[in-house]
């Protein structure tokens, strides 16, 4: 696996599929790559920690950043190159342009987390521009963000497919997220009332969790999704309605 920081570095051969990632990588990120493995020539993981998806605040200084770990799991998992860009490779002096899905970005996640979508939308069509796959593969686990990503796909005639993987959980149903690792062991118990709620459709079954929303949501598939705070750390899950995971 080759692991280059330059667009320049980025020229790859044959159908190329692509992952975008933070990195923190788990099970999750991992069946992504290996979807992306069965289905393209070429597979580029992106490893962008995005400084505009996070507001003021939030944990973007102590999101788990180890990019030796992450590089070791990626070759593992099939991935050809590992695309590790600076800030300024994707954000460069002057930078001013922004993609805004203005109605499925404000909602949900959009509310809590204003500005979200708008840094996740524009760097994955940076990232899109950039490494030109013919397919990008994202997680079921970040619904509204598959929403959000299709969207804009579709209203900007972007040339990639997007291919939409399952949430992978742990054996207690917790769904697999790189900020699971902030949550201490009591944390982590409490936090299983998340996917127990969801999978019973039962928000009562979140008690003693501070409960952002709990609520239906129309993406396709339609999902029930929610998002939750245990201590300092937000967690986000769903359960799709109807449907499979395409
Ligand atoms: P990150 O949180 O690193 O997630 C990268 C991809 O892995 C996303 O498509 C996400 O939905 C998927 N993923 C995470 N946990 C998963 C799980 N338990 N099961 C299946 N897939 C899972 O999402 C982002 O990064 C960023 O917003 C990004 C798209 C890279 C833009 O910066």
């Amino acid at each position: 696996m080759k692991i280059v920081r330059t667009a320049a570095e980025l020229r790859t051969e044959g159908s190329t599929g692509l992952v975008p990632t933070m990195g923190g990588f788990h099970e999750g990120h991992l069946s992504l790559f290996r979807s992306a493995r069965a289905e393209n020539r070429t597979v580029v993981a992106s490893l962008f920690v995005n400084p505009a998806q996070f507001a003021p605040g939030e944990d973007l200084d102590r999101y788990p950043r180890d990019e030796k770990r992450d590089a070791t799991l990626a070759e593992e998992a099939g991935v050809d190159v590992l695309f590790a860009p600076a800030a300024e490779e994707i954000y460069p002096d002057g930078f001013q342009t922004w993609v805004d899905v203005e109605e499925v970005g404000s909602i949900l996640e959009g509310e809590y987390r204003p500005g979200h979508f708008r840094g996740v939308a524009t760097v994955c069509l940076k990232l899109f521009n950039l490494v030109r796959p013919a397919r990008a593969y994202f997680g079921q686990k970040d619904a509204q963000q598959v929403a959000v990503i299709k969207r804009m796909v579709r209203d900007l005639a972007v040339p990639v497919e997007i291919r939409v993987c399952p949430t992978i959980r742990d054996e207690d149903g917790l769904a697999l997220s790189s900020r699971n690792a902030y949550l201490s062991p009591e944390e982590r118990e409490r936090a299983l009332a998340l996917p127990r709620a969801l999978a019973a459709r039962d928000p009562g079954a979140l008690d003693g969790l501070a409960v952002d929303y709990f609520e239906e949501a129309d993406f396709e598939p339609r999902v029930l999704a929610a998002a939750v705070r245990v201590g300092s750390t937000r967690l986000i899950d769903n359960v799709v309605l109807e449907g499979d995971t395409e």
